[in-house]
């Protein structure tokens, strides 16, 4: 079957990562495979081509790709854009274009970084997180929002948090089925002790789960979740939670694995349609230097295989090159130690792509 990709290399250091995953594209298709891939505009790179950070031309391309592989948007040149124009808002409105409500934020900890976390080693060896955050709904995309003048004639600020039941059930589905296919293991994050919103994500967590009861199902507080995450990460399986919340406690868990630049993610609607991202941002500080690590957002392509065009083979073979590498003792800036060698963006996709071809 002919699968079609959209790629969007975004801003900051997104077109250098992502030069590195489309090589990987590249030999699959010279290896044979019926991929075809275009290339968009999204964030910042879109406002100066289009005026808009999700412009329709983007929106078109997307929902007639299959899947969509992203780098990172976001400058600060662009603060003092109107809101709406702001890079981030082109992947807000990707999102929840395309509904894709489903997050998914592995946390792996490759024991060969084991001394890259700033966490004793005991307590992140090992460590295989998967963190499933709703990605539109929430205070991110809640109305009432906005700053207005009050009635004091004061500026207020005001943004909303909203879940409804569906909104929760779907989720809750996901986290479910994603923690029966590995340690059955789910626990679910939210304020419920403070906020309406997540007592009622609470309670239908727990009407959900009584589908699913081979899987053990916990709540936290997300306070106690943020604690428990650096006291002891090793205890969560799959954590479920809201989008804001899962935007925190997801930065958190990156780092106990060594290096935000190591994280995938996969934003998925009903039908397994999905945007892959890595978790960490446009890093503009670094950006066109060669210096970034593409490592995640070759693992995002590892993960569009995976869930989007269904090449578990694919999928596990771009995972298995980047444990050699790392075995090799190749590392980008974010990750190095004394003893390796220092490599740069290209070098460590190339070395992927090397690996690749023993796999
Ligand atoms: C993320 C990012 C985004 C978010 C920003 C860039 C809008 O932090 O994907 O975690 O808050 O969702
Ligand atoms: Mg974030």
């Amino acid at each position: 079957m002919s699968h079609q990709l959209l790629i969007l290399p975004g801003d900051g250091i997104g077109p250098e990562i992502v030069a590195e995953a489309v090589k990987i594209i590249d030999l699959i298709i010279k290896e044979g495979a019926d991929i075809q891939y275009e290339y968009g505009v999204l964030g910042g790179s879109a406002y100066e081509k289009y005026g808009h950070p999700y412009p329709e031309e983007t929106q078109k391309q997307s929902q007639s790709a299959d899947a969509v592989l992203l780098g990172a948007v976001g400058h600060p040149k662009y603060d003092q854009l109107e809101r709406s124009l702001r890079p981030e808002r082109g992947l807000l409105a990707i999102r929840k274009d395309l509904n894709l409500f489903a997050n998914l934020r592995p946390a792996i900890l490759y024991s060969e970084l084991v001394n890259a976390s700033t966490l004793k080693k005991e307590f992140v060896d090992n460590l295989d997180i998967l963190i499933v955050r709703e990605l539109t709904g929430d205070i991110y995309f809640g109305e009432p929002r906005g700053i207005h003048v009050n009635e004091n004639g004061e500026e207020e600020g005001i943004n909303t948090m909203r879940y409804n039941v569906s909104e929760i059930k779907r989720i809750a589905h996901v986290a479910f089925q994603a923690a029966q296919k590995r340690n059955k293991k789910l626990c679910s994050v939210d304020k419920a002790n403070v906020l309406e919103t997540t007592e009622l994500w609470r309670r239908i967590f727990t009407e959900v789960g009584q589908e699913y009861p081979e899987v053990e199902l916990s709540h936290m507080y997300v306070d106690n979740a943020a604690m428990q995450l650096v006291r002891a990460p090793k205890q969560f399986d799959v954590i479920a939670t809201g989008n804001i919340f899962g935007d925190i406690l997801s930065d958190l868990a990156s780092m106990l694995t060594g290096s935000i630049g190591m994280l995938p993610s996969a934003s998925l609607n009903e039908t397994g349609k999905g945007l892959y991202e890595p978790s960490h941002g446009s890093a503009p500080d670094i950006a066109g230097q060669n210096k970034a690590n593409p490592l995640a957002t070759i693992l995002s392509l590892a993960m569009l295989f995976r869930y989007s065009l269904n090449d578990e083979k694919t999928a596990h073979r771009i995972e298995k090159a980047i444990e050699k590498v790392l075995a090799a003792g190749y590392r980008t800036g974010d990750i190095m130690e004394t003893g390796k060698k220092q490599v740069s963006c290209i070098e460590m996709g190339d070395a992927v792509i090397e690996a690749m071809q023993g796999i």
